[in-house]
């Protein structure tokens, strides 16, 4: 499904006393919206191949070779889901020349903020000292940045919000098992944030997004909670992939996803400058850039190869890495597709800030 210009009808009828007075319920104001800035926190530990292979009967060159991942980032006691989204939010925040007290809206995407309520969002909200913004987190998994950053601009353009916070955040460390060896060596932990706020020329395209539940269980969470206190010995559910139906899923329908999201900008993939695929494995990204027949000259995100796969954190984090290292600039094309458990995608051009 594309969204483009949102408008909302404003016929209707009221059931008993009418009204004189027309109501007002137009929502399309004509606001561009754009990333105004990026911001990135990567945990401190950085684990090798050698110590997750100790539990998983694997090798260095096998996982290097499979997901071209060499390390990986853990996250620390102390280094909290609401502690990398603030480190995140505050630098997206400098990046962008806006105070918190500006930012009217915050949107946290994530699967391993571990208290099923409240949402995190208003506790990072309050720690970075917004003024009482809409707050809340969605779940999306892998795809969940994206979603992020659409909801934002359709909120700006609507008219709802002025500044809104989206943040990747996860500590997948805490809900993957060590020894499984299906994930072990791929998921990882960090977060991102990008401060979507009005542009005069917008820089943020048309979204391309969906789900396919028929695929739900390729990629979910061992059991439920139920289930796991039900146990006589409890232990933590964690995360179980079908690798080989998730690699096939992503690396055809996700192209034709992509596709769409470039063709939805009006623009050709030639024009694109850079390409940052979610960053779940090098080997699905070379899939999806030959499918495509991206040209020669537009610059591809490996992040995962020293990151992991950080899941909703690995477009910002892959993004802010290119920026880091000058093969993404201000203004630059950037075509974002993000996919993962639900399964869920989305996939947007944008300017990068
Ligand atoms: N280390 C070493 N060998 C492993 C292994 C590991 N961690 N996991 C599986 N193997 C072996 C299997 O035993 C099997 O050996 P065999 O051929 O002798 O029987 C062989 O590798 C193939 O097993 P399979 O389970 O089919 O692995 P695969 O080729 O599908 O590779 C993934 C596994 C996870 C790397 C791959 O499926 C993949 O990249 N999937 C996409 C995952 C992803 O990106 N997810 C993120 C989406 S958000």
């Amino acid at each position: 499904m594309t969204t483009g210009t949102t408008t909302v009808s404003t016929t209707g009828t009221t059931a008993s006393s009418p009204s004189t007075s027309q109501p007002n319920l137009s929502q399309t104001t004509g606001n561009s919206a754009a990333i105004l800035g990026l911001g990135i926190y990567r945990p401190r530990r950085i684990v090798p191949n050698s110590e997750v292979i100790e539990e998983i009967d694997s090798s260095d060159e096998w996982i290097q070779q499979r997901s071209g991942i060499k390390t990986r980032r853990f996250a620390g006691p102390d280094e909290t889901v609401q502690f990398m989204s603030t480190a995140a939010a505050r630098q997206a925040l400098g990046n962008a020349g806006v105070e918190a007290t500006q930012v009217d809206g915050i949107i946290v995407a994530t699967i391993s903020h571990l208290l099923q309520t409240p949402a995190i969002a208003p506790a990072i909200a309050a720690e970075l000292g917004a003024d009482k913004p809409v707050a809340f987190d969605i779940s999306a998994a892998c795809a969940g940045f994206c979603h992020g950053v659409a909801l934002a601009n359709d909120m700006i353009r609507a008219g709802s919000a002025r500044h809104i916070l989206v943040i990747g955040v996860e500590r997948l460390s805490d809900i993957t098992s060590r020894s499984d060896r299906g994930t072990a060596f791929i998921f990882a932990d960090g977060a991102g944030a990008a401060l979507v706020g009005p542009s005069q020329t917008p820089g943020i395209g048309p979204v391309v997004w969906g789900s396919d539940g028929e695929r739900f269980d390729l990629i979910r969470q061992i059991e439920d909670w139920r289930d796991v206190v039900a146990d006589e010995a409890p232990t933590m559910p964690h995360l179980t992939m079908q690798g080989a139906e998730v690699f096939r899923w992503a690396s055809f329908e996700m192209a034709k996803v992509a596709q769409e999201a470039v063709d939805a900008a009006g623009i050709a993939t030639a024009d694109l400058d850079v390409f940052v695929p979610h960053q779940a494995n090098n080997r699905i990204t070379d899939t999806l850039a030959r499918a495509m027949k991206l040209p020669e000259h537009v610059r591809i995100a490996r992040d995962i190869v020293d990151q992991g796969n950080t899941s909703a954190a690995s477009i910002p984090l892959a993004l802010a890495r290119m920026i880091e290292e000058g093969e993404a600039k201000s203004g630059d094309l950037a075509l974002m597709i993000a996919f993962g458990a639900g399964l869920s995608y989305a996939a947007q051009v944008v300017r990068v800030p």
